[in-house]
């Protein structure tokens, strides 16, 4: 048993040699260097992690092909190109996947100074914006001032391929503004700025920030950043982002593409609904991945590994009796959440036994990725359901190694970021440590599980 309270101190660059089971506890205090700053996004992980990675396999190396295949809003992304690689981001998110893209790509700065002016003229004229969120409870969201001023500038972000040209160029500029836009939302709206759920809290009432000031304030703060960075880096690199299940099909998706080293955090088990998180944003940016209404924000959550919005129906039959996952102690505890779930019509057995089983999916996919030899670096929190503590770390190398991985380390870091900490054992508190798993891809070595996927 790990004394949790012990830590290795860590100033900032992470040793490339960490001895297996050592939890460190890392000053990160540049977490919101050059592009990372772009856009708030749950779970997002340390740049410090992706960081250790390439240095540590990549060493002196240039123009390798970096693969996260839960790439988020992208953090291994932006190390991996500022490292001098190129990068390929794989993510079911829409949002995310638009994020990715827009923290790693380079942009014309003179246009985008131009644009820039105009959107400042524009602005200032006040006229109105004929943008309208497909939203009945608009106003429950966001104050009138603000629904009209959001209006206008997501209007004239509408209007820039028409303005200045439907080029490639623009259309990058204009994706930067879609980001740098939505990454306002929560903060003007009437919704708490940090939860992970969003809600308009009447015990906290909270006083959104003016929708111009912040705007500009963010795009300065964009254009610095975007600015500086397309300085950086070197041009010939690419950024690939894909918006897709990482379970299914990305062997085809990546087919031929040879990686060189994979860097990821999966979701973790019915912890995050990121949809929910992202409501307010996708009102007034869903629109763009067909995600505007609640409706359709609601039909696309199932697609997400360890989402609990799971309909009566596809677990009616399911029990973990008959449906194993071939890994007894795993079994074992899906039966024990099983009995005490019941009021819930034991549903979070099957949200469990549903994300071990993407999750084989996934490392089965990986393995047709990568070849041999390449590592596979994984960061990976336990979880507690109905009060069982689930090892979700010990119980993903059991299933990586079973589909042609050998786990080389395993080391811990304190979590510290608040909007990262989120309460993954029930009422009981919140897990403070996240695993980093490296892999390495080996034989391939399937075995046949009995379960709803086969
Ligand atoms: C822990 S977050 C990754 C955060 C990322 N490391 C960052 O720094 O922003 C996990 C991601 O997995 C994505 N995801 C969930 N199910 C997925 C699936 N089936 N295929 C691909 N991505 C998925 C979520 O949308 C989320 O962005």
């Amino acid at each position: 048993m790990i004394n949790t309270l012990e830590y290795l101190f860590v100033k900032e660059v992470i040793p490339t040699e960490i001895e297996q089971d050592v939890i460190l506890n890392i000053s990160t205090r540049n977490v919101n260097t050059h592009t990372h700053s772009f856009h708030k996004y749950p779970a997002k992980f340390i740049p410090h992690i992706p960081k250790w990675a390439i240095e540590k396999y990549l060493n002196g190396k240039k123009n390798k092909n970096i693969l996260d295949p839960f790439c988020g809003s992208g953090t291994t992304l932006v190390e991996g190109i500022l490292a001098g690689h190129n990068v390929i981001g794989v993510d079911i998110d829409p949002l995310s996947a638009l994020i990715s893209k827009v923290k790693t790509t380079m942009v014309d700065v003179t246009e985008l100074n131009k644009i820039s002016t105009w959107l400042n003229k524009e602005i200032k004229k006040n006229k109105t914006g004929n943008f309208k969120p497909d939203c009945e409870t608009i106003e429950h969201w966001f104050t009138k001032e603000a629904i009209e001023k959001l209006s206008i500038i997501r209007t004239l972000i509408n209007q820039i391929p028409e303005k200045f040209g439907n080029t490639k160029k623009i259309k990058d500029i204009q994706d930067l503004l879609v980001i740098c836009f939505s990454s306002i939302i929560r903060r003007v709206s009437n919704a708490d700025n940090e939860s992970q759920k969003t809600y308009v809290s009447h015990t906290n009432v909270k006083v959104p920030e003016e929708v111009n000031t912040l705007f500009f304030s963010q795009f300065d703060l964009f254009i610095d950043r975007i600015s500086k960075f397309s300085k950086v880096i070197d041009p010939k690199l690419t950024s690939r982002i894909i918006c897709s299940s990482s379970a299914q099909l990305l062997g085809k998706k990546l087919k031929g593409q040879n990686i060189d080293l994979a860097i990821t955090s999966p979701p973790y088990i019915k912890a995050i609904d990121y949809i929910y998180n992202q409501m307010v944003e996708l009102f007034w940016v869903g629109d763009l991945f067909n995600m505007q209404t609640q409706t359709k924000q609601n039909r696309k959550k199932i697609e997400y590994i360890g989402n609990k919005q799971i309909q009566k129906i596809e677990f009616n039959n399911y029990t973990p009796y008959n449906t194993i996952l071939n890994i007894d102690r795993l079994d074992e505890k899906l039966q024990q959440v099983y009995d005490i779930d019941k009021k819930n019509g034991h549903k979070h057995s099957y949200v469990t036994f549903k994300y071990f089983a993407e999750m084989e999916k996934h490392f089965s996919e990986m393995a047709n990725c990568l070849s041999m030899g390449t590592h596979y670096v994984m960061v990976v929190g336990d979880s507690n359901v109905s009060n069982i503590y689930f090892d979700t770390a010990d119980f993903l190398i059991d299933i990586a190694e079973r589909n042609g991985f050998r786990i080389t380390n395993k080391w811990g870091y304190k979590i510290k970021n608040r909007y990262m900490r989120f309460d993954r054992k029930g009422r009981g508190g919140i897990i403070e440590i996240d695993w980093v798993l490296d892999f390495e891809k080996c034989n391939t070595n399937l075995i046949h599980i009995k379960n709803h996927y086969t």
